[in-house]
């Protein structure tokens, strides 16, 4: 294995972290039918069950191993395709079609929580489960936020780079040069950067928001008042990082009032060690009720995300195929990405 960072940071190499809360899915993609996705090397299988409460159960049979996403779902349960075994929405085998007695055996039900627009997973050990340690993202209170756009994008890379690509700052005018159109002050403007225990929140401030005009609302107008720029993150959890772009208008003594602008909260669940999902949603708190400009906002934020796949994918396929053992250098704009890769090292450490 070529190690291309310092041994303290976490890289694409890095063990997967499983005592955290992930994004599952979008709470659409919970229905009726059955779906399969794999989640830290895991495959499930997710579904509604009767009452529509969601289930997450593992892809596999107790007996020979037959996918249960591949089989039938029916009332009360799951019956496996191949030879027949029933499960219940607990994962207690309920039906043994040749044979009287049910063993004793359950396959695994994970522990979910369905929260506004997502299902969030716990892929530990269940005894460690707690709720109060799901983060909190702007979308989860969809009554503060009445735009939201959520997707979801399969990234063909590892996570660490997902994240450290969230944490940086200084790709913005380059990777998405054509698409978010942020202007030359933005890219010399220093990037400050805050440590709070295991989380990292960084940004950086522009005076004159005129700049950064195009990215707004055409109707946002805030009179003769001096408006502050700030862009930035908070990476919060191995599985979640808030993104903002807010506007400060300052009062008459130079304080800010209250923000107007964006979130997006990200949701970054590993696949396996080299591949990940990627779920985002973007929020705003003006022009509520635009909708012709929601959907322009969306797409528009769509096209530059998917730059960031295809980045992601191109990083990883550098990593898979070129065999030099060879370090990395870094700038100062790397800060946020090393701080957090410092930080996941440690966790797998512990
Ligand atoms: S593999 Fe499922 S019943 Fe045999
Ligand atoms: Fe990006």
């Amino acid at each position: 294995m070529k190690s291309y960072c310092n041994d303290d940071l976490a890289d694409i190499h890095t063990p997967l972290l499983y005592d955290y809360w992930y994004v599952a899915g979008l709470a659409t993609e919970f229905t009726r039918d059955l779906k399969e996705r794999t989640i830290l090397n895991r495959s499930i299988v997710m579904y509604r069950d009767e009452d529509g409460d969601v289930v997450i159960l593992q892809n596999r049979c107790a007996h020979r191993s037959f996918p249960l996403s591949e089989s039938k779902l029916e009332q009360g349960g799951i019956r496996c395709r191949y030879h027949g075994i029933k499960y219940d929405h607990d994962g207690n085998i309920t039906d043994v079609p040749c044979q009287d007695k049910c063993p004793k055996t359950k396959i695994r039900k994970y522990i979910t929580k369905e929260i506004g627009p997502v299902v969030w997973v716990w892929m530990g050990d269940d005894d460690k489960a707690n709720e109060d340690d799901i983060p909190e993202l702007p979308v989860h209170d969809m009554d503060k936020w009445t735009h939201v756009v959520g997707k979801y994008n399969y990234m063909e890379g590892s996570y660490i780079l997902l994240h450290e690509n969230l944490c940086d700052l200084s790709h913005l005018p380059f990777l998405h040069e054509d698409t978010f159109k942020f202007p030359k002050e933005y890219t010399s403007a220093p990037i400050k950067i805050e440590q709070d225990g295991d989380e990292v929140i960084f940004y950086r401030e522009l005076g004159d928001w005129n700049l950064l005009k195009p990215f707004f609302h055409p109707g946002l107008d805030f009179g003769n008042k001096q408006v502050l720029y700030k862009s930035g993150g908070h990476y919060m959890t191995p599985a979640t990082n808030k993104g903002y772009g807010l506007l400060f208008p300052l009062d008459e003594n130079g304080n800010p009032e209250q923000p107007t602008g964006h979130y997006v909260s990200h949701y970054l669940t590993p696949e396996s060690e080299d591949r990940c999902h990627y779920f985002w949603f973007i929020a705003r708190n003006y022009a509520l009720d635009d909708e012709e400009y929601s959907e322009k906002q969306g797409t528009m934020v769509q096209h530059g995300f998917d730059e960031d796949r295809d980045a992601i994918k191109y990083l990883q396929g550098i990593f898979d195929r070129d065999g030099h053992d060879y370090k990395e250098i870094s700038i100062k704009a790397d800060k946020p990405g090393i701080a957090m890769r410092r930080i996941i090292k440690n966790l797998v450490s512990k």
